[in-house]
């Protein structure tokens, strides 16, 4: 039976239950598909999406954009230079306001309680486009990108190497909330946060999966199905790069880190990839790779979660 959305906010996956994960996988299959064969679908026809962007993009931005207009709706984009927020106007007042002229919001922003504070003053539905804790919508798309390629998610292993950031974290939830094993390699000082490990490791109880939280990227990729990685300075940690490359030699996806996964490993990666940093270029161009697969994605899940929330 299909389970109401509507109003709901996308601030984590932690926040969604597995019925809501799966109906937002089977709507982007039908998108997908419909959208192959040419078929229009304007679910949500006449509704203004709201886009704040208080950090670059190239893919949430784009995909967001087409999507909501393949809906047969609006969007609109906000650097957040363009707006009063957190210059002269409190994020609640902002998100009373943008409610009484949108439908929706869509926000990248730094800070993650401005995501919370947006939904819980607003009155319509908020989805994160990354914060510095999160990011719900690319580990939506992965985890719906790797059921296209395996047609199942429990019981595979994936195999996180890098900085335990904002990815780190969502495919912490994402993962332990379908069932999925994950072990995750990093240095010692850029560990995911405890207490989102402690929520993941929650779900994973409940669901019956493993969590690794490791240093050795062999350990972690050992036997994997897929091998995932991400920058090593995010947004907003530019400064910190080139001490951050120091801490992490020796935790770059090359070929002879990926021989220890099984052979027909998928490589995943968010993008945009630093190139010859985390990860080779024969890993991001090898067969094995399905990094465009989930850069496209992203509009075919983007568009299932807006049309279920807004
Ligand atoms: N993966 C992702 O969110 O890419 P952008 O930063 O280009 O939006
Ligand atoms: N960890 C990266 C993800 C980019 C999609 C960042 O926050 O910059």
């Amino acid at each position: 039976m299909a389970v109401n959305m509507k109003g709901k906010s996308l601030i984590e996956i932690n926040h969604l239950t597995l019925e809501e994960i799966y109906q937002i996988f089977d709507l982007s299959a039908t998108l997908k598909q419909e959208r192959l064969i040419g078929k229009k679908h304007y679910i949500l026809e006449g509704k203004k999406l709201g886009m704040i962007f208080a950090k670059p993009s190239t893919r949430t931005r784009v995909s967001f954009e087409v999507g909501i207009y393949e809906l047969g709706g609006y969007g609109m984009f906000f650097n957040q230079n363009d707006l009063q927020l957190k210059k002269s106007e409190s994020v609640s007042d902002t998100a009373k306001v943008l409610s009484r002229y949108l439908d929706g919001i869509m926000i990248r922003t730094f800070d993650h309680q401005d995501v919370i504070d947006l939904a819980k003053y607003g009155s319509i539905p908020v989805i994160n486009g990354l914060t510095d804790l999160h990011h719900p919508c690319q580990v939506l798309t992965d985890l719906f990108t790797v059921l296209e390629k395996r047609r199942t998610l429990r019981e595979l292993k994936l195999a996180y190497i890098g900085d335990g950031n904002n990815m780190a974290h969502s495919l912490l939830h994402g993962c332990s909330k379908v069932g999925m094993n994950i072990s995750i390699a990093s240095p010692s000082g850029f560990k995911p946060l405890d207490f989102v490990v402690k929520e993941s490791m929650e779900n994973a109880k409940y669901m019956g999966s493993k969590i690794e939280i490791l240093e050795d990227p062999v350990s972690a990729v050992k036997g994997a199905d897929i091998i995932y990685t991400d920058v090593w300075a995010s947004m907003g940690q530019e400064k910190e790069a080139e001490e951050r490359k120091k801490r992490f030699m020796g935790f770059q996806v090359n070929p002879q880190l990926v021989k220890h996964a099984k052979e027909d490993y998928l490589f995943m990666h968010c993008l945009p990839a630093h190139r010859g940093d985390e990860v080779t270029d024969e890993i991001c161009d090898s067969p094995n790779s399905v990094i465009f697969d989930e850069a496209e994605n992203r509009l075919h899940v983007q568009k299932a979660v807006m049309a279920l929330v807004m």
